[in-house]
């Protein structure tokens, strides 16, 4: 009762709201609004899609669908393929202190401070990414996974889902172990399939989990073909784990760039099928940041580079109304990235149907005089960035 009249609710809401030009306004499958702002005119594109376009309306219906026009605004149609809602929120580091982006680690892992997750939550934000090392998580390659460090890591990511919030569980590997590629001369895809079939079984129930299956694959010898069938083998594993439910992230090439995906590794994922049904709940992984070499090292922004993300939801929209989630942007504590950030997130934030939301990096172990330190101050003070910025676009 309480779902149904939530979603009736939603549903009346969504139909009072305008599409603005180029927006969706219909399709099968969509439930957001099927008027467009004035100036532009809902125009029948395919079944799946209807788009606010420039001029005028000859006749007060909107639709120019040749067969009906009742199919886009059927309010018992499912929704955005992911049924997640926007999701804005932080990386919490510190596990995969020291993994370096030959996909080698010498450490021990730091423990992010506990006290985080409430203080993040309690101002709203609904999502954490947990970064590990695979060479912490499974000590040998392709074998058992290590029960104490497991131990360790779940209790983080137990604090951090007792807050309600979702929590993405990232292996932060650069798609390498030791310096070799995945599937390219380094790990088989089997072992690689292991480290997820062994993790996915213990949280196979709880459907606030996201699986991040590998963050930021970069410079891979033999293409991005090989490296999608790589995502499917870690796909097939988490599926056959009994986790049927969740949210898996898949990444592409350049350090899993907003910007080359749609050319890069874009046209391989694709083709990763989901065992589960449809791709809705396959998400596309991208980060995104906005100092000059976009390389999220420098205290200064140069851009908010929406531009980048006007591409990428263009190319989501385009491919069966896929869906991303920023899972690293961010930058120092300066005007610039103030500035910057905010204006980044804020068209996430307007564009939550495609970009499905965003974790900020980062806070966790890293100190506050970390360049992009997102950390809050000893006396629960937040950094200048996060208020300015990140707080105003969380859901
Ligand atoms: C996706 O669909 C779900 C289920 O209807 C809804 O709760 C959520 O808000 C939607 N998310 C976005 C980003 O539109
Ligand atoms: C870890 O140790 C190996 C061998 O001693 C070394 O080659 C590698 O650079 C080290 N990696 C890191 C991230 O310190
Ligand atoms: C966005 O960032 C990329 C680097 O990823 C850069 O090449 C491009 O010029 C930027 N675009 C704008 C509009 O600033
Ligand atoms: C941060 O502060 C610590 C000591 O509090 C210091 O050792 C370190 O060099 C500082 N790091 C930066 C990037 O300023």
């Amino acid at each position: 009762m309480k779902i149904v009249s939530a979603i009736f609710l939603a549903a009346i809401q969504l139909a009072n709201a305008q599409s603005p030009i180029y927006g969706q306004c219909g399709g099968q499958g969509w439930n957001g609004a099927t008027t467009c702002a004035s100036g532009s005119v809902c125009t029948f594109s395919n079944p799946y899609y209807s788009q606010c376009l420039p001029g005028s309306a000859s006749s007060s219906t909107a639709s120019t669908s040749p067969t009906t026009t009742t199919t886009a605004t059927a309010p018992s149609q499912t929704s955005n393929g992911s049924g997640l809602p926007f999701l804005g929120g932080v990386n919490t580091a510190g596990y995969d202190f020291s993994v370096a982006t030959d996909g080698s680690f010498n450490g021990t892992g730091v423990t992010p401070p506990v006290g985080q997750f409430s203080h993040f939550a309690s101002q709203g934000v609904n999502i954490f990414r947990i970064p590990f090392a695979w060479q912490l998580m499974s000590p040998t390659l392709g074998g058992t996974i290590s029960s104490s460090f497991f131990s360790r890591y779940d209790s983080t990511v137990q604090s951090a889902l007792s807050t309600g919030a979702y929590v993405i569980l990232d292996l932060h590997n650069y798609a390498r172990w030791n310096g070799q590629v995945i599937n390219q001369g380094g790990p088989t895809n089997a072992q690689f399939a292991s480290l997820w079939s062994q993790v996915a079984q213990k949280y196979a129930s709880n459907k606030k989990i996201i699986f991040g299956v590998m963050n930021e694959p970069h410079d891979l010898p033999q293409g991005t073909a090989l490296w999608a069938a790589s995502v499917q083998a870690a796909v097939n594993a988490i599926r056959a784990a009994g986790a049927t439910s969740q949210v898996i992230l898949i990444p592409g090439s350049s350090y899993a760039s907003a910007q080359a995906l749609p050319t890069e590794a874009g046209p391989d994922l694709l083709k990763v099928t989901d065992p589960a049904g449809g791709v809705g709940k396959l998400v596309f992984d991208v980060h995104k940041y906005l100092d000059s070499d976009n390389s999220g090292t420098h205290p200064d922004c140069t851009t908010d580079n929406v531009s980048v993300l006007q591409t990428l939801v263009a190319w989501l929209k385009q491919n069966g109304n896929r869906q991303a989630l920023l899972s690293e942007t961010g930058g120092g504590n300066t005007a610039s990235c103030e500035t910057s950030l905010k204006s980044e997130l804020a068209y996430v934030k307007a564009n939550s149907a495609s970009i499905v939301g965003f974790t900020a990096w980062a806070a966790g172990a890293f100190a506050t005089n970390y360049t992009l330190s997102l950390t809050p101050n000893s006396d629960g003070s937040d950094q200048p960035l996060w208020i300015q910025a990140i707080k105003p676009n969380l859901p």
